[in-house]
């Protein structure tokens, strides 16, 4: 008897994690929405008939075997495209196991190990937050948090409980009326927006406050934007504060906007998807000084440190609020009477069923230990000191426009426009000529490097201008492959320039 379906497609998933696409490997093997569907015609089709019949194994291994062939390969080490990337093998697997062992997170009756795994986990992250202190429990009963399905939802859920501490009320009476203002810096993450419309505050609750030219909220900005609302007759009730930003990856400064938040009574989140990682570092968690002043805290674990997606912890310095917030204590599941139902979580958040996120993060966690993690950030700064010490040598070929920690931003000048001066306050002044020509340049060298499958890089505008984005947390990014990726930019800008494109 041959391999069984799932055997053959594990044996095929399983290959691929352990040989991953690397070096001269293409990052992408390109194809448009219309060739996919040509492609995959060969393999029984994408699409589905009104009538679908069973497709056979083989057929099923080939539709496998293009699925890897045409998707972006986010391990491999050109791809520095976005903020996450890298996926650790160990987390992979994790989650296979995770899910071959299928259950929900929200009671202990269901899921006992992972109940007690993400308590654990949570406490420990806890202790590297300042929520809880070095001697607290390991594994206690109300961890202070709980995983949820990425940042923007646990963005979500952390603006919830700063309305509730306002308003609880709320919860079962519904708006007030009143007119709620948050605020996050201009350079923050639009999940705060979002989150803001679906709370039934309105997009204008939010209040963006100026940052500064690295993208870190001004202190006195924020100050001046709570006493205005107040002074408007609107009622401030938190201030996001970011760790890690996603363009320039800026660090707000926490102790200036925790003076703040507690001088106005305000809840202050702390946006830590990306840059909350860099707690595991001794050597660069002092950008996250004053964190354990923050009532909740949220570390998309799915970023920097490679868990699959998602892995996200929301912490919270009063772990009671979130039941106080959430629970309606459905008597069919948190039966308050059944084997140990004090370590139920389910009913502290707004989901029922909750996937096990946590499987994957303790087993790469004690795999790696805090050292692992630590290296992996370091190895994430030092990649990006590489990267700007090549820009720097450049003779303003590539010029730095802005950054900080894993993330370098910059622009690829043509020979004939060096040297020009791309720094953000300088990028208004730049003539429309030289600003359309840099800026048109940029997608189409990204386009190149897709087509030939080369590398993925970034970009993005900065001041209306695009800009490329370097940002690193993938462990296997050598060197090397920063100046591959450099080169690749230089080499397809002259040769559009040489072809009198744009
Ligand atoms: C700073 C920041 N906050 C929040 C988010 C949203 O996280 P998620 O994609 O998990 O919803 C992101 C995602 O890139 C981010 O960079």
């Amino acid at each position: 008897m041959g391999d069984s379906l799932e055997e053959r497609i594990a044996a095929r998933a399983l290959r691929y994690v352990v040989e991953p696409p690397r070096a001269l490997d293409p990052v992408v093997d390109l194809a448009s929405p219309a060739e996919l569907q040509a492609i995959f015609d060969q393999a029984g089709s994408l699409a589905f008939a009104d009538e679908s019949l069973p497709v056979d194994d083989d057929t099923m291994v080939d539709a496998v075997d293009l699925v890897i062939k045409h998707s972006v390969h986010t391990s491999h080490p050109r791809f520095i495209n976005q903020n996450f990337a890298g996926p650790d093998p160990v987390s992979v697997v994790g989650d296979w196991l995770g899910a071959a062992l299928n259950t929900t997170g929200a009671t202990f009756e269901a899921a006992p190990v992972f109940t007690l795994m993400e308590s654990a986990v949570l406490s420990k992250l806890g202790r590297f937050a300042g929520y809880v202190g070095p001697g607290s429990e390991q594994i206690p009963t109300l961890p202070p948090g709980l995983f949820c399905p990425g940042g923007s939802t646990a963005t979500l859920y952390a603006l919830q409980l700063a309305r509730h501490r306002l308003r609880p009320d709320i919860k079962v009476s519904g708006a007030t009326g009143e007119q709620f203002t948050l605020f996050v810096s201009a350079a923050g993450h639009y999940a705060a927006t979002k989150s803001a419309a679906l709370l039934g505050l309105g997009t204008n609750a939010v209040v963006k406050v100026a940052a500064d030219e690295r993208g870190a909220m001004i202190p006195d900005a924020l100050d001046a934007a709570i006493c205005a609302s107040k002074a408007d007759g609107q009622v401030p009730f938190a201030v996001i504060a970011t760790s890690g930003t996603t363009v320039t990856s800026a660090f707000d400064d926490l102790n200036a906007l925790g003076d703040i938040s507690e001088a106005h009574g305000l809840w202050l989140h702390v946006d830590g998807c990306y840059g909350g990682s860099a707690l595991f570092s001794p050597t660069h968690r002092h950008h996250l000084d004053g964190v354990e002043r923050s009532d909740s805290f949220v570390w998309n674990l799915h970023k920097m440190m490679g868990m699959t997606q998602q892995c996200t912890a929301l912490l919270v310095r009063e772990p009671a609020l979130l039941a106080d917030c959430f629970a309606l204590r459905a008597d069919y599941l948190f039966q308050p009477d059944k084997l140990h139902a004090e370590y139920d979580s389910g009913d502290r958040t707004f989901q029922c069923a909750r996937r096990i996120d946590v499987l994957k993060l303790w087993l790469a966690w004690k795999h790696h230990g805090d050292a692992g993690f630590a290296a992996r950030i370091d190895h994430a700064v030092a990649m990006a000191e590489h990267a700007a010490r090549r820009i720097q040598a450049s003779d303003g070929e590539f010029v730095r426009v802005t950054g900080t920690f894993t993330n370098v931003v910059f622009g690829w000048v043509p020979p004939a426009l060096r040297p020009l001066d791309l720094s953000p306050a300088s990028i208004g002044q730049l003539t429309p000529e030289v600003h359309d020509a840099l800026h048109t340049l940029a997608p189409r060298i990204k386009g190149r490097m897709q087509t030939e499958g080369t590398a993925m890089m970034g970009f993005q505008p900065i001041e209306g201008l695009n800009t490329f984005r370097l940002l690193f947390m993938n462990p296997e990014v050598a060197p090397s492959d920063v100046d591959a990726m450099l080169d690749r930019v230089s080499q397809y800008g002259d040769e559009l320039v040489a072809a009198g494109q744009p």
